[in-house]
């Protein structure tokens, strides 16, 4: 687990391709937390703030009718994440409450860097100066097979009658990218990320993370 011993929070991130579970797994890792008598704030990226939430439409649904660059939608990510931590994160962790946060900074690394073509290094150093010393202490990548991504996303947006956003309609060697550059994260900074196989069922998923939790956070 990575060290963060000046707070009292932990601070838990969920990453991966599409279609992996991440916004299940963390909700349901908070309702265990929770009744284990903690205090946990849910939160996500984009987003999580006013100004996030803004800059999460625009960045999503393309609501300023303007085709967005790729280098201001890598500033956008980081806005929104700086404000996200200044306001959101860091509060709740110094106060002791635990933060789990459906994608982070790990999502520009292996998006707008591995997915679009950025140097992943730039994009490491942009996140730096977002988060302000914010590294999460765990990071768990929910990594499955493109296509079962694909097919789970569907389902979602078939439910919610609502288009591919986007990002998701990327071309699948986009996606594939994505996902390798996820796994080489997860090898670079092994003190922090754990790979959780997802394409299990999600009991299985949940029980594993619960695992980790329990074992790596001291519970
Ligand atoms: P989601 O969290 O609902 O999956 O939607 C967020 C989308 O934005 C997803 O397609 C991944 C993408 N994204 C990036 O490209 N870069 C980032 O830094 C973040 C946080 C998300």
């Amino acid at each position: 687990m990575a060290k963060t011993d000046s707070r009292r929070g932990k601070f838990i991130t969920f990453e991966g391709p599409e279609g992996g579970g991440k916004t299940t797994q963390a909700k349901r890792l908070i309702q265990r937390l929770e009744t284990a008598g903690h205090e946990v704030i849910y939160t996500r990226e984009p987003g999580g703030t006013p100004t996030g939430e803004a800059i999460r439409n625009i960045l999503q649904h393309d609501t300023t009718g303007e085709e967005i660059s790729s280098a201001a939608e890598v500033l956008l990510f980081a806005a929104s994440r700086a404000q996200l931590v200044a306001h959101v994160i860091l509060p709740a962790l110094d106060r002791g409450a635990w933060v789990v946060c459906d994608r982070f900074a790990d999502s520009t690394t292996a998006y707008q860097g591995y997915g679009r073509g950025f140097d992943p290094e730039q994009m490491l150093a942009i996140n730096g100066f977002a988060i302000d010393g914010a590294t999460p202490d765990l990071t768990f990548l929910l990594d499955l097979d493109l296509d079962e991504g694909f097919r789970r996303l569907a389902i979602r947006h078939q439910e919610k009658a609502s288009p591919l956003d986007r990002i998701e309609q990327e071309a699948r060697s986009f996606h594939e990218r994505v996902r390798q550059g996820y796994l080489d994260l997860a090898r670079r900074y092994s003190d922090r990320f754990r790979v959780i196989d997802s394409m299990r069922e999600e009991d299985t998923v949940h029980q594993d993370i619960w695992e980790c939790v329990t074992r790596e956070c001291g519970l």
